[in-house]
């Protein structure tokens, strides 16, 4: 802390000004430090205002080039070349406690910290903030740094599954990022609203609902809700082809279908549901029964992903009256036209050129009268705005409903909503290929845990006198299993498709989930062993630190908290997984030169006051990501 405090005075004497600098939080971020001193140290010399200068700082991506790096040319000074004033002001940079003099490469500056300050003021932060290191309350405050004006809200619906239908891998990878922005934003001091927004309404539920009439068990539905509901989905909707067929074939030869039409499966099954829109108790009470039995095996599922939600909201529960709201308000505006007795938005009218063709036309309300999912989803917009009044509200949908956000988007755009438009964004994702169980192809999250559970396992039983060590196995794998699969998942821009490949995920070989739960329980390993009483750890003589491996280790953890906070722009997980694995490997390799056991015991304490820290950021980083970080394997 005296370390730490006195370079929070030293800074106070350079007459720092936070509000010169926007977010910047020198106390939870040590990388804002060594802006704060840089901008004005660079300010001095060049007359530019630090305020200027402070934003173009750069992390780098690789240690070889400096902690900061200053892109000369960015600073559009006129008159002189880049490189020659990089070179005069590397000249003039006065002797400094915090960062060597720069070095120079072409027109960019490059900024090392120095190790001995550095080490000083990282260690002992972590050490004694340990969860809370990393995160950053003050970005999520509404008003700068006034924590008296609350904290900013954002609802983010992710996973959203549809009930009686497979959980799919859109569903599996909006469940693991959206679960990851959720932990993104809380840590930054948002006020954060988990939402899941159920599939659980329209002709299909009728269907559904007469299919269980037909063949549901009672039985069977409480015992596996899910897979109960999928077998008579299927099964009716395989009647419901014939069915079509059939009449296909009676008009081709000229006969009478109307009596299936009038009374076959799918207009029960539409009467089914306009029967539940209208409130009719019994049609609503049994297909309750599906979403309660069936939300409460998603939670057990959810359980083991370490996610909650707040709201099990759907599609269902949208209010008719606030869609009648949206229509009247898209009536209001000239924008509904009537096409065969339904009402519809042609987007082409008003949005214009290749864009608007490709929103094209939307069905806004059924000649029956009954609802749609867009329309559904305006409804629910603006009921979550009266709600939860956010600040923001982030759609975790894949990239294969861009057109129906994008429809959603433009509708309350159109409706005059524009504060609540852009108060909303769609964060997408790619397709994961070739995601199949050993059962079959239809995949059940839980099947696909389960799967990778059991290979895991296998694969821990390679190494016999390892398995034998393992206390519980079974939960062994089963956490390891979860974490090859969200790793996998998170490894790549959340854009990019991916092939779920079981092999190569559960690898222990590679930048995969079993090397980072390996890396992270290998620090604990050695803690446990050290068994140095964290007291002594704590008051380690930090200076004993000066191999080059540890001074790397340290500059990595020093940028745990800026490389979160930078996570808030791209919202992509994969900006925390490099840098974990970037992390881990910077460790992994330096066990053999920076020894503990046999290490005299002030370097011992030393150490060890390294590795507990790496293994506090790796921790926090693995929860970050919804992973749940092992001790021992
Ligand atoms: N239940 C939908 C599906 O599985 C996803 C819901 C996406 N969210 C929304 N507000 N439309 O396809």
């Amino acid at each position: 802390t005296t370390m730490a405090g006195s370079l929070l005075a030293q800074l106070q004497k350079l007459h720092v000004q936070r509000s010169d600098f926007p977010a910047c939080s020198p106390r939870l971020n040590p990388f804002d430090v060594y802006r704060i001193h840089l901008a004005n140290t660079l300010s001095e010399i060049t007359d530019i205002q630090p305020g200027i200068i402070y934003p173009l700082l750069q992390r780098t991506s690789t240690l070889d080039k400096g902690d900061l790096l200053l892109p000369v040319p960015a600073l559009r000074v006129k008159g002189e070349r880049p490189e020659v004033l990089a070179s005069r002001w590397a000249d003039q940079f006065p002797e400094s406690t915090l960062v060597s003099k720069p070095v120079i490469d072409g027109s960019f500056l490059q900024f090392y910290f120095k190790p001995a300050t550095l080490v000083k003021q990282v260690i002992p932060a972590v050490l004694q903030n340990r969860t809370e290191w990393g995160k950053n309350p003050l970005l999520g405050l509404k008003d700068g740094n006034d924590a008296s004006k609350g904290r900013k809200r954002i609802v983010i619906e992710f996973s959203s599954p549809n009930i009686a239908k497979p959980f799919h891998q859109g569903h599996l990878r909006s469940t693991i990022i959206g679960g990851f922005l959720a932990n993104l934003y809380e840590g930054a001091g948002w006020d954060v609203v988990r939402l899941n927004y159920l599939g659980d309404w329209g002709k299909q539920y009728g269907l559904l609902a007469l299919g269980f009439k037909m063949f549901g068990d009672e039985k069977a539905l409480e015992i596996d809700p899910i897979q109960h509901l999928y077998q008579i989905y299927v099964k009716i909707n395989s009647l419901l082809a014939d069915e079509r067929k059939e009449i296909e074939r009676l008009e081709k030869d000229g006969k009478d279908a109307s009596k299936l039409r009038n009374g076959g499966l799918d207009e029960q099954a539409r009467q089914y549901f306009k029967a539940m829109c209208d409130n009719d108790l019994e049609a609503i009470s049994i297909w309750k029964k599906f979403r309660e039995l069936s939300i409460h095996r998603y939670k057990e599922s959810y359980t083991r992903l370490n996610i909650r939600f707040d709201e099990y909201a759907g599609e269902s529960l949208v209010q008719e009256e606030s869609m009648k709201i949206a229509q009247e308000q898209l009536e209001r505006k000239g924008l509904v036209e009537e096409s065969q007795g339904a009402a519809i938005v042609d987007f082409s009218k008003y949005v214009s050129g290749k864009a608007g063709k490709a929103l094209g036309k939307a069905l806004i309300r059924k000649t029956d009268g009954t609802s749609l999912y867009l329309t559904r989803d305006v409804g629910a917009l603006f009921e979550r705005k009266i709600h939860y009044n956010f600040d923001q509200m982030i759609y975790v949908v894949a990239t294969d409903q861009e057109l129906h956000l994008k429809q959603l988007f433009k509708l309350i755009e159109l409706t005059g909503n524009e504060d609540l438009r852009s108060r909303i964004t769609h964060v997408s994702f790619g397709l994961v290929l070739g995601m199949s169980t050993r059962r079959g192809t239809v995949v059940f999250l839980d099947d696909v845990l389960r799967d990778v559970g059991e290979k895991m396992h296998e694969v821990m039983r390679k190494n016999e006198t390892k398995y034998a060590r393992v206390s519980d196995p079974e939960r062994t794998a089963d956490i390891l299993g979860i974490s090859s699969v969200m790793v996998q998942d998170m490894s790549g821009k959340r854009i990019n498709n991916y092939r779920f490949n079981i092999d190569t995920m559960t690898s222990f070989e590679g930048d995969t989930g079993p090397y980072l739960q390996y890396s992270h329980a290998r620090l604990c390993s050695i803690l446990l062993k050290a068994d140095v009483p964290s007291s002594e750890i704590e008051s380690a003589n930090l200076d004993l630190l000066v191999e080059p491996h540890a001074i790397n280790i340290v500059r990595l953890i020093a940028q745990a908290p800026d490389t979160i906070q930078n996570t808030l722009k791209t919202l992509e997980p994969t900006t925390i997984l490099t840098y974990l694995f970037r992390l881990t490997h910077v460790i992994n390799s330096s066990y053999d030169v920076l020894q503990v056991v046999g290490s005299e015991r002030e370097l011992m304490k030393a150490r060890l006051a390294l590795y507990d820290a790496a293994k506090s950021v790796i921790n926090n980083g693995m929860r970050l990501l919804g992973l749940t970080p092992l001790d021992r394997m």
